[in-house]
């Protein structure tokens, strides 16, 4: 259905007469005013609890938001999507990565096929195979068991299950070390090739279309490395792949007996649940890798069936597109305070960007609205001592979205409440600020001469009014894990929806993969590279001569 321009709708311009009222909000005053703040701006849903009372807003900002979204479709477009409408309308196909964390038994007819059925029958597989090599009876050619697991893949083929891998590093195999490979850079293959041996290493190569140049380049070159030392037939104990593309598999080579299959119904940034997190089957678990799933159909269920106004991912949506319109935050950072979501913020970078880094509508229609903020991050409290100064002081506003876990999974002493305090420290600092009056105070108690005090006072004076979200787990676990995926992932449809995106596809990497065959074939033969702007022919006529001997 074609949507209006959004800044023509109703409850876009009530929102945006609000939005005036509200330019000269201070949140200090706004939890000042309401001492129930924090319990009317939280929910919590299958295992998180956000928090997104620091934003510059109030429950009327929320209500007229809600609006917008039920305006937008965003309930109509959700029931489609997991009732597997084709939604992806620029591909003409369906979106259904929902169906890949249903329970067992449950039916979802698509084009007359029980894709829940068809999820299932792979995830017995998956298990199959996870449990022979975890249990050490997958042998690798010289009868020994595997102990290093290279994943080759690129984006969605490698952010997801390398982020959820390093999550769930607590409840990872003693014997199975987990590699990933994903840059076509050689430095990346060479320096896991240098760690591991031909005896006992397993290759999953990752690709959804079994065609990405990166990839396939990888995979080539360690089939070459292993054919040094192994034979042709002992290649099949040695490779399985992941893909949609039966054929393009066989004719690499590998067996499609170790072949586990997914379906173009699966986004590459959403296919982490589906045999692309393998690798995550084969660190944890099957079992845990199931609870992962279990975490994520959670949230699914919350987001399905939950009123738009007591909705996680919606309210993320909301606040993030307030943020994004009305605030003009031009980025969003993504702070985890746990060091094993160290590759979170690059996972969500994919997922968000990938998503809804577009300019037009469904319809081919410029967006009257700034779309997707540039996604970034570092994990807490590393990233304090980083780049949290021009986030307190630089002239940008930056919204933040912490993220943490109220119990550690290790024991030692000490360092988790050094951690929670810095997060909610940060966060508190984010909102307060601290005021010209306050520092001039605080300098005047350590006696500074007012001359001193005058030249301290605008650099120590801190603008505070900057917005957070803080979601909180009970502790980092499969489940949880699944659910803060899950609903990130939410939070993109539903932003799509508002913005009326075409949130599935991702043609903007299409152009520079093209170039980049051309220019290849430039640089390793001996065509003349003369048909470029200066500055391309230039790096050409460069590369090619540092290869001279
Ligand atoms: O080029 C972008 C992209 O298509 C991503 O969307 C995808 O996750 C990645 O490449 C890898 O694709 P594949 O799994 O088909 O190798």
């Amino acid at each position: 259905m074609r949507q209006p321009a959004l800044t023509t709708t109703v409850s876009y311009q009530a929102l945006q007469s609000h939005a005036a009222e509200a330019r000269d909000w201070q949140m200090r005053q706004l939890f000042a005013a309401d001492p129930q703040r924090f319990p009317a701006l939280t929910v919590d849903a299958a295992g998180l609890f956000l928090d997104y009372s620091k934003n510059r807003l109030d429950a009327r900002t929320i209500e007229l938001l809600v609006d917008l979204a039920r305006e937008r479709g965003v309930e109509a477009q959700r029931d489609a999507m997991f009732a597997g409408d084709k939604i992806n309308l620029t591909e003409h196909r369906s979106v259904l990565h929902t169906a890949l964390r249903m329970p067992r038994g449950k039916q979802l007819v698509v084009d007359g096929q029980d894709v829940g059925a068809d999820v299932h029958a792979v995830l017995d597989r998956v298990k199959t195979f996870t449990d022979k090599v975890r249990n050490g009876t997958w042998l690798g050619y010289s009868g020994k068991p595997i102990t290093d697991i290279i994943n080759i893949g690129i984006g969605g083929s490698d952010l997801g299950p390398k982020m959820a891998v390093l999550a769930l590093r607590s409840y990872a195999h003693p014997r199975l070390k987990m590699h990933f490979v994903s840059n076509v850079d050689g430095h990346d293959m060479d320096a896991v090739l240098a760690q591991v041996n031909h005896e006992t290493t397993l290759f999953i190569v990752a690709s959804k279309t079994f065609t990405t140049a990166e990839t396939m380049l990888n995979a080539q070159t360690a089939r070459r490395w292993f054919l040094c030392e192994g034979r042709e037939e002992d290649l099949a104990r040695h490779f399985v792949a992941v893909s949609t593309n039966t054929e393009a598999v066989s004719k690499f080579g590998i067996d499609t007996d170790n072949m586990f299959p997914f379906w173009d119904w699966v986004g590459g940034r959403y296919s982490v649940w589906s045999a692309i997190g393998l690798s995550v089957a084969l660190a944890v678990g099957f079992g845990y890798f199931q609870t992962m799933l279990e975490g994520a159909h959670a949230m699914d269920e919350h987001f399905r069936t939950a009123p738009l106004a007591q909705n996680m991912p919606v309210l993320l949506a909301l606040v993030g597109f307030w943020n994004r319109q009305f605030l003009g935050a031009t980025s969003l950072s993504i702070a985890p305070y746990h060091q094993d979501l160290n590759r979170f913020p690059a996972y969500l970078q994919q997922l968000d960007m990938e998503s809804n880094g577009k300019r037009v509508t469904k319809g081919g229609q410029p967006v009257d609205t700034p779309t997707c903020p540039i996604v970034w991050g570092e994990c807490g409290t590393n990233a304090q001592h980083a780049y949290f100064q021009l986030l307190h002081q630089g002239t940008d506003v930056v919204p933040i979205d912490f993220i943490a876990a109220l119990r550690a999974t290790h024991d030692l002493e000490g360092h988790h409440d050094a951690l929670l305090a810095n997060c909610f420290a940060q966060s508190e600092a984010f909102m307060k600020g601290k005021s010209a009056d306050e520092v001039r105070a605080e300098l005047q108690a350590q006696g500074l001469t007012e001359a001193k005090i005058d030249e301290l006072v605008p650099h120590k004076t801190f603008p505070g009014n900057r917005p957070s979200n803080t979601i909180l787990m009970d502790q980092l676990t499969p489940a949880t894990l699944g659910a803060l995926i899950a609903l990130y992932e939410h939070k993109t449809f539903v932003q799509g929806v508002i913005w009326d995106i075409a949130s599935f596809d991702q043609w903007g990497v299409e152009l520079g993969k093209v170039l980049a065959k051309k220019i290849q074939a430039e640089l390793e033969g001996d065509v003349d590279p003369g048909a470029h702007d200066s500055s391309t022919n230039g790096l050409i006529v460069m590369a090619k001569g540092a290869k001279v001997p």
